[in-house]
């Protein structure tokens, strides 16, 4: 560790200066625990831009950023380029936080967080929404039990036309919806309900034929709409949509019903901090909002995720958003590939271990 990581403030580099990268980086210089020093990117013009707006250095390559006095690096590559970059990152002595997916593999999932409990460090990856004041609100709220037994659970993955707004929106539909998206609302409910044991998925490809924004055509391989069921460990059976036709206009569109023997939670959206929460009893013909457990002064804090794995290097103690839960994530994917081939349910044994609640939520 750095003598500034040792004085409570870590160095923080980021891999991949592309869409994303700005709300991060504004979001990194914003927290008192993190000092954004190096930016790289293989378009070496985004990663000065960057550097331009919020600070750091824009150096030329991953190797360059690796020797930089940077303790901690934030891995905003594309979703087939994370595994690689995670692993050069840790091998080269960082602790990495990642996009989603951690990998594109079960075994090189693993692999990591193998890897990074070798070496003695830490390996967080995306989503970290879970730690956002609706999330938190709602997770609260199953807590107290007011919901009785949750059997039920229904989330809702309508992201559209990623070509429409995205200037690069292949890799997207490389990995398909389910792993880019519905990575969300997986994080969440294997969070707070425990790891999935099943999952059968059925998938198709409704609209193969599509056009960037520049004009150019391309042609989708995998599912835009998919259906996935889980079993959890918990019990509580959850069936996922996840589509990349259906698009933000849909009502619901990134909504979590939780629906249990005494009453129902909606989440009005897995990944906005600032979304509704509310609670029906069983059988009630009316909703009423539940306050959220603090107000949040934003849509999504993109840092948060760094900012409590920085948090936890500092203070000794477990981060969040983990490299062992975003491996069974992927083990779910796997799942959910494999079950798209057979038409079969998968049974899943992998595990991690549980988030804390936030402090403020707790
Ligand atoms: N765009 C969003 O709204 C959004 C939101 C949440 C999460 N994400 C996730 O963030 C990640 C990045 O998404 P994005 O939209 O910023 O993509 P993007 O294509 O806009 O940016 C990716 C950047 O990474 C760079 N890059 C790729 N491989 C590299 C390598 N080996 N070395 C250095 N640079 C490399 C590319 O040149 C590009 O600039 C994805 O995993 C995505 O799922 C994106």
């Amino acid at each position: 560790m750095s003598p500034k990581a040792r004085s409570g403030r870590i160095r923080v580099g980021i891999v991949g200066c592309g869409n994303i990268a700005g709300p991060y980086a504004r979001d990194i210089v914003s927290k008192r625990n993190l000092e954004l020093v190096a930016l790289t990117d293989l378009d070496p013009a985004r990663a000065k831009a960057l550097a331009k707006e919020h600070g750091g250095r824009a150096v030329p390559t991953v190797d360059d950023l690796l020797n930089e006095d940077v303790d901690l690096v934030v891995n905003l590559t594309f979703q087939g380029s994370h595994a690689a970059i995670t692993r050069r990152s840790l091998e080269a002595g960082k602790h990495v936080h990642s996009e989603k997916p951690l990998a594109l593999s079960s075994i090189e999932a693993w692999d990591l967080v193998d890897l990074a409990r070798r070496l003695g460090l830490r390996l967080g990856c995306s989503p970290f929404t879970l730690m956002g004041e609706a999330q938190q609100t709602a997770w609260r709220e199953l807590r107290t039990g007011r919901l009785g037994t949750i059997r039920a659970v229904f989330a809702e993955v309508d992201w559209g036309w990623i070509e429409k707004w995205h200037p690069a929106p292949v890799p997207f539909y490389e990995v398909g919806a389910l792993i880019d998206v519905g990575v969300y609302p997986l994080t969440i409910l294997t969070a707070v309900l425990g790891p999935a044991r099943s999952v059968q998925s059925f998938g198709r490809i409704l609209m193969p034929d599509r056009v960037t924004r520049d004009g150019t055509p391309f042609r989708i391989d995998a599912p835009d709409f998919q259906v996935t069921l889980l079993e959890l460990e918990g019990g509580a059976v959850v069936r996922l949509t996840t589509s990349f036709y259906v698009g933000q206009h849909a009502h619901n569109h990134a909504a979590v019903d939780f629906h249990g023997d005494k009453g129902s939670l909606w989440l009005g959206h897995f990944s906005e901090f600032d979304a509704p929460v509310e609670f029906s009893e069983f059988g009630g013909k009316s909703w009423s909002p539940v306050p959220l457990v603090r107000p949040s002064k934003v849509q999504i804090d993109w840092a948060r995720g760094v900012e409590d794995l920085a948090l936890a290097i500092v203070e000794d103690r477990p981060h969040r958003a983990t490299g062992e839960h975003a491996a069974h994530v992927v083990d779910i994917f796997m799942a959910a590939a494999e079950s798209l081939r057979t038409g079969e349910p998968v049974k899943l044994a992998s595990s991690f271990p549980s988030p804390a609640p936030m402090p403020w939520a707790q």
